[in-house]
């Protein structure tokens, strides 16, 4: 099924709703981005998203530290589908979404995170991957349900951790990943291009397992390059 209209959620600076802006600008994203919703007013990507001539709203989202309360929920979801929303991408949204919501689109919510899933979920991610001594690092597009960043994953990137690496060092050096396979994800998606078999996500011509460029031995389909 194709998306005819892609909503995002964020709560901070936005560089991946900016990668997303940059891939419909470059032709890459084949799904008009309709609206940005941020449950903080002072979202850096909302100015972005403004910048770049797409409707921007701050909704609040109640007086929980973590999720939405349901009115706020109900708001964000009559906001999305009054701009015609069909395919919702969060990007760096810091609030966990609830069952009204998920079902409101269900199976049309996707996410980016900064590990390689099932690996460290939930907050600071990169400091989880450092402490617990990993040699590989990443970060996976999958589609959200209720288990905090536990759905189906439709692709993931791999960086390595150097020795000298902080939480920051590290997370710098995935969120270039970050940029590169989330809009890849989203049009494939928004696109229709795949199947889900359990919690497999298959997507035509492959793809879904990138590295980054330059990675000894890589012989699957890098994001730019197409194939090799
Ligand atoms: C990213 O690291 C993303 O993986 C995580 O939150 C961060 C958001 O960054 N979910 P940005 O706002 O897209 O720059």
């Amino acid at each position: 099924m194709t998306s005819t209209g892609l909503g995002v959620l964020i709560s901070g600076r936005g560089s991946n709703l900016g990668a997303l802006l940059a891939a419909r600008e470059a032709g890459r994203l084949p799904i008009p981005l309709r609206v940005v919703l941020s449950d903080r007013a002072d979202a850096a990507g909302l100015d972005l998203a403004r910048r770049a001539g797409v409707p921007a709203l701050h909704i609040p989202p109640g007086p929980h530290r973590t999720r939405m309360s349901p009115e706020a929920e109900e708001e964000y979801v009559r906001a999305l589908r009054g701009h015609g929303v069909d395919l919702v991408a969060l990007a760096g949204f810091m609030r966990v979404l609830h069952a009204e919501f998920l079902g409101a689109f269900d199976g049309r919510i996707l996410n980016i995170h900064p590990s390689l899933l099932p690996a460290f979920p939930g907050l600071d991610a990169p400091g989880q991957a450092l402490r617990w001594g990993v040699r590989w690092a990443g970060c996976t597009a999958h589609f959200v349900t209720a288990g905090v960043d536990a759905g189906p994953i439709v692709a993931q990137a791999v960086v390595p951790v150097h020795d000298d690496d902080t939480p920051d060092t590290l997370a710098a050096r995935i969120l270039i990943e970050e940029h590169r396979i989330y809009p890849e994800a989203v049009a494939c998606v928004a696109a229709g291009t795949f199947r889900v078999e359990g919690r497999r996500v298959i997507l035509a011509g492959g793809g879904g397992t990138t590295f980054p460029s330059g990675f000894p031995g890589s012989t699957s389909r890098h994001v730019e390059g197409e194939t090799r």
